[in-house]
């Protein structure tokens, strides 16, 4: 498809470490205070444009590490490029694209086969992979967290301001939206809320 020939897939495991922090120290805990409040212990994740699959089993990886019993979670991952998201669903990563990833990880939730590793399928079945157009509508609702991290940029004004849109539409009360680091909202007509943790600045949703 054209899509897989113009569109970056670049991507790796716990990209830009500062917001893997923030989703520890600031993002869970605050949601874990709200859901308990509500007798939800549930959390729903979307990585919007995920790629090869690193940025949803990062995601995985430390929640499955940082969350407590009753706690469940589980993540949609979707994206445009049918190949990208193949690769995703195998789970499997050349040694070369292992960065980033500290051994604790690698080792708890992942075989070491020929070449690279595997993903567990512990891990894998946290996660649902779908095919999924950004540009076009979507049904996802109530997400409690949102990873849409480097895929603003490829949009032009008109794009960007429907799926911001969108993705306020897909999101629950108080949740929480993660773009990329040269990716801003400013400027936008939106109601999301800029907030600076010690850790990451991230965007609300509170209402
Ligand atoms: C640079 S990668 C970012 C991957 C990951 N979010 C990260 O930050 O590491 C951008 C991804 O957005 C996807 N993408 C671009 N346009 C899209 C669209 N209209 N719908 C869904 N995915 C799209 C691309 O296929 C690519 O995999």
């Amino acid at each position: 498809m054209a899509d897989d020939v113009f569109l970056s897939d670049l991507t790796r495991f716990f990209r830009n470490q500062a917001h893997f922090e923030a989703l520890e120290h600031y993002v869970i805990p605050e949601l874990m205070r709200i859901k308990k409040a509500a007798g939800n212990t549930a959390i729903k994740i979307w990585s919007a444009g995920c790629s090869t699959g690193e940025e949803p089993y990062s995601i995985a990886m430390l929640l499955s590490e940082i969350l407590p019993p009753p706690w469940t979670f589980e993540i949609v991952a979707g994206d445009i490029s049918r190949r990208s998201l193949a690769a995703a669903k195998e789970g499997f990563y050349a040694d070369s694209r292992i960065t980033d990833i500290g051994d604790n990880y690698l080792k708890k939730y992942s075989d070491k086969v020929e070449g690279g590793y595997k993903i567990h399928t512990d891990i894998k079945s946290k996660i649902r992979f779908d095919h999924q157009d950004l540009k076009n509508g979507l049904t996802l609702q109530n997400m409690d967290i949102v990873f849409c991290r480097n895929v603003l940029i490829y949009f032009d004004e008109e794009a960007k301001a429907a799926l911001v849109d969108r993705l306020w539409d897909s999101m629950a009360a108080k949740s929480f939206l993660f773009i990329g680091n040269s990716e801003t909202l400013f400027g936008m007509d939106t109601q999301f809320e800029f907030v600076k943790t010690k850790w990451a600045a991230l965007y609300r949703k509170f209402t």
